[in-house]
């Protein structure tokens, strides 16, 4: 089980303690979403922190100055998390936030409002093997132990926010018609220029070809990672020890293979497979 020093229970589904509190969720839960409200969805290690730098970028026409003063959990705050109350009141219309939540879990006001979600999914290996190195990192988590131990965890979903395929599921089978978008990790790794683009347009933003040349080099790995207001170098390392594994990592699809032995591997697909049956929910690593 996960530990009950450093997680909460919310519906199930464990939760730091640290950034999660029984005043942020409630405040989650009365939050008044706005009809022009975007929110960035993922599974963690999916790609939230990229796009707490890409959505500011898209909304304000390339302007760098933003996510290069504010720290990223200030500027897309998280729904749920302790931060949210406090700088609510400075965001700026259309206001941008990542959640970890579960579809069913979204406050009332969503559901009953027209804001758009952008929802990234990751091959669940990668962020296996994200989640190993943020857990060793990360003083708020429990230990990971081993890989293997690690994957029984994950695989059980005695991990913060849960089993990745409730996850995947739950914001599959929607009733968002055209409010959500649908992208993976691996697209942006693969052709970042071109899912910015088609961000641009779920949101119904232009911008010039010049700016998106700047704001998709700004976002790539290396340049990112310089950031000092999203590369989490600004928390105590005591909190958070880049030493032990940095945030941003690696920045590549496909680490899992270092990683899983064939026996692990096997295992790993039979129980995601059981749990994706039905669902008619089917991502490209499928046939990897
Ligand atoms: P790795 O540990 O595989 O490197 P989240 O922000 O949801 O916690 O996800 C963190 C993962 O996203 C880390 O993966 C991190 O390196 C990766 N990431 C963040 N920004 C990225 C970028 N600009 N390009 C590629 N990967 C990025």
């Amino acid at each position: 089980m996960a530990s009950e020093k450093l997680y909460r229970v919310y519906h199930g589904l464990p939760v730091p303690k640290i950034a999660h509190t029984e005043e942020s969720l409630s405040y989650l839960e009365a939050f008044e979403v706005t009809d022009d409200d975007i929110f960035a969805v993922t599974y963690p290690k999916s790609g939230t922190t990229w796009m707490q730098e890409i959505l500011p970028l898209l909304l304000n026409g390339g302007d760098l100055q933003p996510v290069e003063k504010i720290p990223n959990w200030d500027r897309v705050p998280w729904l749920e998390e302790t931060r949210l109350a406090l700088v609510v009141d400075k965001l700026t219309p259309p206001r941008a936030m990542v959640s970890h939540m579960h579809y069913h879990l979204m406050p009332p006001s969503f559901h009953s409002s027209k804001a758009k979600v952008i929802y990234i999914a990751r091959n669940p290996k990668d962020i296996l093997v994200s989640s190993f190195y943020f857990h060793q990192m990360a003083s708020f988590l429990d230990d990971p132990g081993t890989f293997e131990e690690f994957t029984e965890k994950f695989l059980a979903g005695q991990v913060l926010f849960g089993k990745w395929t409730d996850h995947v599921k739950s914001w599959r089978n929607t009733d968002l018609g055209d409010r959500i978008l649908y992208i993976t990790y691996e697209e942006l790794i693969q052709d970042l220029r071109e899912v910015l683009k088609r961000i641009l347009h779920f949101l119904g933003r232009e911008m010039s070809e010049d700016a998106l040349d700047r704001v998709t080099d700004h976002c790539l790995f290396e340049n990112m990672k310089k950031n000092q207001m999203s590369n989490y170098s600004l928390v105590p390392k005591d909190i958070m020890d880049s030493n032990k594994s940095p945030f941003l990592r690696k920045g590549i699809s496909g680490d899992w293979k270092n990683h899983f032995s064939p026996e692990l591997e096997a295992k790993f697909n039979t129980v995601i497979r059981k749990e994706m049956e039905g669902s008619g929910v089917e991502f490209p690593w499928d046939k990897e």
